[in-house]
């Protein structure tokens, strides 16, 4: 008999990197404060509320369609791209899923090769490494493995089994279009592999073994509660601003903390607790403070895609019954850029 949930979750401590802790302990309850000399820290719903309405993301403050190689990424493109990886994303969901496959081991690196192989399987290695999670330590390897691929003799033809995503990378000409194609596929995966794993990881973490009745849509919004892997949005200084609230300077960035408004006491019973049925009565679109995906006035556009595959995944663990390491106690949260826990080892309950 595996422990119940809570009893089991309950053994488990995660230890946030001490700055991550020190933002929760200093200011947690705040709903704006000064951060660094230039930069103020938000997490009061009303005042992100106003500021995330007054202006879009800037291209540099976007998270997915930064410039890539000193080029903007339209809007148009951005779109584009993100349909066409939506495409590959529901054509691996239609087919079926792989028999035996194996999730134990280290989360969300496990997570993340199943995504990978699920969704882009078919693609050429030259492209598929760019999904390599070495390449998160640092973006000079990154661009060196780009440059290589993109030079590599045997660049994949349009007419080759691709997905749709390798068929707009294979459609480039010439070296530097190569290495501006590669870019963007990794932009647009990794996301997808990335990102989707680390949010899994981290229901895992945070409340496995589930209860059987419990809904994976609840598991994962609120283990994006308490760990949103975007735990942060910035927003540069802008005029806007300090109309909004005198306490912002003109040449303040403002940092919107999600992370803060998650676990706020004000806006959550038991904000510590990993309470999945909470989302019985709540709605994620409209709860105030409840940001992980971003504002209503531009939500990720990938967020369709995130559910399904992390269903997929919750699905399979569940089902396989995999369980957290009963010797596992400790799991450590990194400061990244992606919020999540950095190691879980999944067992088969002995
Ligand atoms: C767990 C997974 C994900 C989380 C938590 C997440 C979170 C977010 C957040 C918070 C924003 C708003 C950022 C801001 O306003 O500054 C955003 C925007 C966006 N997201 Fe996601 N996202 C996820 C997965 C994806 C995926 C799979 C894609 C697909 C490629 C994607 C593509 C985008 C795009 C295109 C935007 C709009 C702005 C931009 O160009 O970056 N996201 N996301």
């Amino acid at each position: 008999m595996p422990p119940s949930p809570s009893s089991a979750a309950l053994t488990r401590t995660t230890v946030l990197h001490p700055r991550l802790a020190a933002l929760i302990r200093d200011h947690l309850g705040q709903d704006l404060f000064r951060l660094e000399p230039d930069t103020i820290g938000v997490a009061g719903p009303e005042v992100a509320d106003r500021i995330l309405a007054a202006r879009r993301a800037t291209e540099t403050e976007r998270p997915t369609f930064k410039p890539l190689q000193g080029r903007s990424i339209t809007r148009a493109e951005a779109s584009r791209i993100t349909r066409t990886i939506g495409d590959d994303v529901r054509e691996a969901l239609a087919g079926p899923v792989p028999e035996n496959v194996d999730l134990t081991g280290s989360w969300p690196l496990t997570g993340h090769l199943f995504l990978r192989d699920l969704i882009l399987g078919r693609d050429p290695r030259r492209l598929r490494m760019l999904m390599s999670r070495t390449l998160e330590l640092t973006p000079k390897l990154t661009w060196s493995v780009i440059a290589v691929g993109a030079a590599l003799p045997g660049w994949p033809r349009p007419g080759d089994r691709l997905t749709k995503l390798a068929e707009r990378t294979a459609r480039a000409e010439g070296y530097q279009e190569r290495r501006y194609a590669m870019g963007m596929y990794r932009r647009a995966a990794a996301p997808v592999c990335f990102t989707v794993s680390t949010l899994v990881a981290n229901a895992l973490w945070l409340g496995s073994p589930f209860d059987e009745g419990t809904p994976n849509r609840n598991i994962i919004l609120e283990s994006l509660r308490l760990l949103p892997p975007s735990w942060n949005l910035l927003r540069n200084a802008s005029p806007e601003y300090p109309a909004i609230d005198g306490r912002i300077g003109t040449e303040d960035d403002v940092l919107l903390l999600p992370l803060l408004s998650h676990r706020d006491p004000a806006l959550w019973d038991d904000p510590d607790a990993f309470r999945p049925e909470r989302w019985d009565h709540l709605d994620p679109e409209d709860t105030p403070g409840y940001l992980p995906f971003g504002h209503s006035s531009e939500r990720c556009w990938g967020r369709h895609m995130v559910m399904p595959l992390a269903e997929l995944l919750l699905d399979l663990v569940r089902g396989a019954g995999l369980v957290v390491d009963p010797a596992q106690r400790v799991a450590k949260v990194p400061l990244l850029g992606l919020l999540g826990v950095d190691d879980v080892r999944l067992v088969r309950p002995s």
